[in-house]
């Protein structure tokens, strides 16, 4: 045989030149399912936006008609949003976070299957052209939980526009703040009294007594709520009293000041 009657070096230079070629071939492949699948079938590729500046509650955004975006944030154990309804005809760019632990995220009989992770932003996308019922599960094990770990979208032909369920609310975050004591020194229309106003303080910068400066995000409200003699603000009597609230609570609040923008 003429292969054999080769040098060794070169026999084994064929094997290799094989082993290359159909290594090309697999990958080449690869790549020509993965573009027919997303340009012919329109399957739709998940994208994850690690070290991105995630959400901290889920929401509905609208775009456009029947364009929309819902953020959905999952925690131990629900979806907030927990339940979602839109128009038949809907597009839904799909972002989803964790507060806690890794979750999973699959809108059943849909494409879009992604992950919940902290600190990260998964997005998908999906159209729903049927009404129905699409059941979103954690295919993630999260722990005691998990297993009642879900929430819906409901594809009607009944609405002309998009609702949720499980959102946060304004009014009960408003009525903690009134039930904590908060609105006694912290006005919501702008008036300066004891301390400053909620309504604009979100992104503001606040100058510190002791000279530094604090942009208002979520670390400092938490601050200032948990220990606010730590960095009592120019300007202000510090007479603020600590506030032994939960992290919901405290949650509940810090949107609620962002929402006063
Ligand atoms: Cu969340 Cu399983």
């Amino acid at each position: 045989m003429a292969s054999s009657s080769l040098p060794p070096q070169e026999r084994v230079s064929r094997i290799e030149k094989q082993a290359l070629w159909i290594a090309t071939l697999f990958t080449a492949l690869t790549i020509a399912l993965i573009a027919y699948s997303v340009f012919a079938l329109h399957a739709s590729v998940p994208t994850c936006m690690p070290n991105m500046p995630v959400f901290k509650h889920g929401s509905i955004i609208k775009h456009g008609d029947k364009n929309y975006e819902v953020d959905f944030l999952a925690r131990m154990w629900r979806f907030e949003p927990s339940k979602v309804v839109v128009p038949v005809g809907s597009t839904l760019d799909v972002a989803v976070t964790s507060k806690d632990v890794t979750h999973g995220f699959q809108i059943l009989g849909t494409d879009v299957n992604l992950m919940a992770l902290p600190f990260v932003l998964t997005t998908g996308h999906v159209h729903f052209d049927k009404p129905g019922i699409y059941h979103i599960v954690c295919h993630e094990y999260c722990g005691a939980a998990h297993q009642n770990m879900n929430a819906l979208i409901e594809v009607s032909n009944q609405v002309d526009d998009i609702s949720a369920e499980g959102l946060p609310s304004l009014d009960a975050a408003h009525a903690l703040a009134d039930a904590k004591g908060c609105l006694a020194c912290h006005s919501t229309d702008g008036t300066v009294t004891v301390g400053p106003s909620f309504k604009g303080l979100w992104g503001q910068t606040s100058q510190l007594a002791d000279g530094n400066t604090r942009m208002v995000d979520a670390s400092f409200i938490k601050s200032m709520i948990l220990h606010p003699e730590a960095t009592p603000i120019k300007g202000f009597d510090p007479v603020m009293p600590a506030q032994a609230l939960t992290d919901d609570e405290i949650d509940q609040l810090t949107t609620y000041i962002q929402e006063l923008q």
